[in-house]
């Protein structure tokens, strides 16, 4: 079938006509021969194509228009004007109708043809984009829900990890206070046992419990604004956010001997999330620490510099446990990409996350000398950092 078309007409004769050679090129014609008719017909299964005589008795072709024009599902489908007069003024008037061609009669069968022929194609392809639109929009509406989704599942993960290691930490930085209060009440218990608890002696072992106590409990509380969520961006100090990131890792990497030195510039401020960054760098000392751990390597050492290069804050990070294998180099950053029995391989990507998208900053890894070399970048900030 080469075309659904309706026809308006109210001469039988030219009516008939006009659907009998179109009939016979191969379209299905639906001839009519009054407005209301024509409105009901193609409300019922819209044509691809309309013809349409403009005068007729009761509603004339430009009314006919001008309704299909108001129904959203009628309103895409071509006009074309059939009219005796090559009037000037009907031209006009058909096009405003909202027409898309217009035929004089008598016609010449091989024009209206030809015409038809033009519109049906136009109106295939119309409806061919429009539907290839849609499918495209709703393949955008399920790609973007679908990478919601991931993101939601790495943050969710991410912060578990997070959890997981403040919790390693807090029980390393833990380990040195418990002995301490472990050794005081096996003091205090033997003093007693033997007599020779004097009542300074117990006050005095009480003071120093209570001391260590405190210490443990700012422990807590440390950690607790370490991995609570940031009210907002704000200027920060580099340095200092690096620091924080140390101190919370501290106790974990003496108690494996791992040497860590720092050479970190002051007053260099960076516009951004400092908790977050501050997270990033926490991820690559952790990883740093995991790598030498896993060598074997007996003197552990871990590098942290901080310098202004170029107008940026280059923050380079270097260890030395062996070095990133060279089959996962090039896909560091990705996801879920672990060589760890039990990691989870979303530290570096939800690093390099926070560095680009909150802090318009750059990555990179590399391996240099005997373990991994990753060099932070970011663009520094003016202003005064808030407390
Ligand atoms: N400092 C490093 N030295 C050697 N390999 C590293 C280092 N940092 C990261 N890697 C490699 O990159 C992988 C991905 O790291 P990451 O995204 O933090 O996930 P995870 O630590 O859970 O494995 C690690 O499993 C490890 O193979
Ligand atoms: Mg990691």
């Amino acid at each position: 079938m080469n075309g659904n078309l309706l026809i308006v007409d109210d001469t039988p004769a030219t009516l008939k006509l006009l659907s009998d050679f179109l009939l016979a090129e191969g379209y299905l014609a639906r001839p009519i021969n009054n407005g209301e008719l024509a409105l009901r017909s193609a409300a019922l299964e819209p044509p691809e194509v309309i013809l349409l005589d403009i005068r007729m008795p009761g509603m004339d072709g430009f009314e006919i228009c001008r309704r299909l024009k108001e129904e959203e599902r009628l309103m895409e489908i071509p006009v074309i004007f059939i009219s005796a007069a090559s009037d000037l003024e009907d031209k006009v008037k058909a096009f405003q109708a909202g027409g898309v061609d217009y035929i004089t009669k008598p016609f010449q069968r091989e024009e209206v043809i030809a015409r038809v022929k033009t519109q049906v194609a136009l109106s295939r392809s119309r409806q061919e984009m429009k539907r290839l639109n849609e499918t495209l929009e709703q393949r955008v509406c399920e790609e973007v829900a679908k990478n919601r989704e991931q993101d939601f599942i790495l943050n969710q993960q991410s912060r578990l990890a997070a959890m997981g290691q403040m919790i390693h930490n807090i029980a390393h930085q833990w380990k040195q206070p418990i002995n301490a209060l472990s050794i005081m009440l096996g003091n205090l218990k033997e003093d007693y046992a033997a007599r020779e608890l004097s009542p300074e002696g117990f006050g005095e072992t009480l003071k120093q419990a209570r001391s260590v106590l405190e210490r443990m409990s700012a422990t807590i509380d440390d950690f607790c604004n370490f991995f609570r969520p940031d009210r907002g961006a704000s200027v920060f100090d580099i340095g200092h956010a690096v620091e924080q990131a140390l101190s919370i890792m501290a106790a974990s990497l003496k108690n494996h001997q791992i040497e860590v030195v720092t050479s970190v510039a002051a007053g260099l401020r960076a516009h951004g999330y400092p908790n977050q960054f501050a997270h990033a760098v926490l991820n690559l000392i952790a990883n740093a620490k995991e790598a030498i751990q896993e060598s074997e390597m007996a003197d552990g050492r871990i590098e942290i510099r901080l310098v202004e290069e170029g107008g940026k804050g280059r923050l380079t990070v270097q260890d030395n446990g062996g070095g990133i294998p060279e089959e996962i180099l090039a896909k560091i950053f990705d996801p879920y990409v672990t060589t760890k029995t039990a990691g989870s391989g979303i530290g570096l990507y939800m690093t390099k996350m926070i560095i680009e998208r909150n802090l318009q900053g750059a990555i990179e890894a590399a391996n240099r000398d005997d373990g991994a070399f990753f060099i932070v970048s970011l663009p520094l900030a003016s202003g005064e950092p808030m407390p």
